[in-house]
């Protein structure tokens, strides 16, 4: 194993953090030892990848995946508007086989996610409260009764916080707290606990990771409602952390533990969701875009890992090529420039690219949970 001390004593396996240091090329995954998760394991943390059916059809994508993770989380497929498109008519062959592949290769699975306003099914739009709450309450005792047992942490709500709505609890205004009212959250982690005792269930949520106003503000509604849960009486186990960071937005490692401190005060567990870079403020010249973004994403790892009720870290997919970025969804994701973004630990090839050095130097000196 390549430790700690031996990646900064050669800075060709730095990546990035000190500016003189020589950016690596991407490297074939053997040549930089263990993998992420053995690297994780060896802390008592877990890392792994969210992926989906298309690519276990990818010999290369999925020997990376059994190389580097030991917990997967599917992309979209175990979503509402994918295992329930119309009421009733509930679908998992996709799903069942991201889990088949999980249990084949001895990995955990996440599952993602319960209830979010992306997911929401077309069909939902015409149901009033009963029949909304109802439809709710079978979808998270069908999909989480479908795998009891073998989900280790749910996201059961997702992302539905909104300063920006305006709400004194600074909730997303969203189909569901418009019916509903707040108590749809609650009433979710309830359902999600009797479905399955064993599973951690997790709020999870974006944009938290920054030392930006938006951010901040973000902060203190995620806390609002996790302390709200936990006054209620809520079976809440974890918050996620999506980290989906921008390169150019500051970092402050003090203001983010301190975040991290007060959630783990109300005696939730943490972990890092779908950790992925967006490097469209960094030049197009790929030796200096892996450099900034693998630094940013070692600092940030580093003061995340540094807080011991952190569990896990996944990324957003494995490899560049994978990487929703590409869909430019959102504006922030569409560089100016011809260059493809590169958001992920490998490349296009499954080469190891600073960012996987990153990730490895974060694990390896992050303290022990073991
Ligand atoms: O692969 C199918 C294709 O066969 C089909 O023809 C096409 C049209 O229906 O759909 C394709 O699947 C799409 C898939 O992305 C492709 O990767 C799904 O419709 C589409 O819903 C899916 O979008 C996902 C999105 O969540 C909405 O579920 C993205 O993959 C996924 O990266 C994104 O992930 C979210 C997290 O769940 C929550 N946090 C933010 C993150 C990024 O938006």
């Amino acid at each position: 194993m390549i430790g700690r001390r031996a990646v900064l004593a050669s800075p060709a396996l730095l990546g990035a953090g000190c500016a003189s240091a020589q950016v690596p090329p991407p490297i074939p995954q053997a040549a930089a030892g263990p993998g992420l998760h053995a690297r994780a394991a060896a802390k008592g943390l877990m890392f792994g990848a969210a992926l989906n059916t298309g690519q276990l059809a990818e010999p290369d994508t999925t020997a990376a995946i059994r190389a580097e993770c030991g917990l997967l989380v599917a992309e979209y497929e175990m979503k509402w508007d994918q295992v329930e498109p119309n009421r009733g008519d509930r679908r998992f062959r996709l799903p069942d086989r991201l889990m088949e592949f999980a249990r084949v290769n001895r990995m955990a699975m996440r599952g993602h996610t319960l209830v979010w306003h992306e997911s929401d099914p077309p069909w939902m739009g015409r149901l009033d409260a009963r029949a909304l709450a109802n439809a709710m309450q079978d979808h998270i005792e069908a999909t989480v009764g479908r795998w009891r047992g073998r989900i280790g942490t749910w996201d059961v709500v997702n992302e539905a916080v909104r300063a920006e709505d305006g709400r004194v609890d600074w909730l997303r205004r969203t189909r569901m707290l418009e019916v509903l009212g707040p108590d749809y959250i609650p009433a979710a982690f309830r359902a999600a606990r009797a479905a399955d005792p064993a599973a951690r269930l997790a709020y999870n949520d974006f944009g938290c990771e920054h030392a930006t106003v938006a951010a901040r503000r973000k902060r203190m509604g995620v806390l609002a409602l996790l302390r709200g849960l936990k006054r209620a009486g809520a079976p809440v186990d974890v918050l996620g952390v999506q980290a989906h960071l921008q390169a150019g937005q500051p970092f402050a490692a003090d203001e983010w533990q301190d975040f991290l401190s007060d959630v783990a005060e109300l005696g939730l567990t943490i972990e890092v969701t779908e950790l992925d870079m967006n490097d469209r403020a960094l030049p197009a010249d790929v030796a200096a875009r892996d450099a900034g973004s693998a630094d940013l994403v070692r600092r940030f790892l580093e003061a995340t890992l540094a807080q011991r009720a952190v569990r896990a870290v996944v990324t957003w997919g494995l490899s560049d090529r994978h990487s929703w970025v590409h869909a430019g969804r959102l504006p922030e994701h569409r560089r100016r420039d011809s260059a493809r973004a590169r958001p992920l630990p490998l490349d296009d090839a499954m080469r190891r690219k600073p960012m996987w050095h990153a990730i490895a130097i974060a694990l390896d000196g992050a303290p022990s949970r073991a």
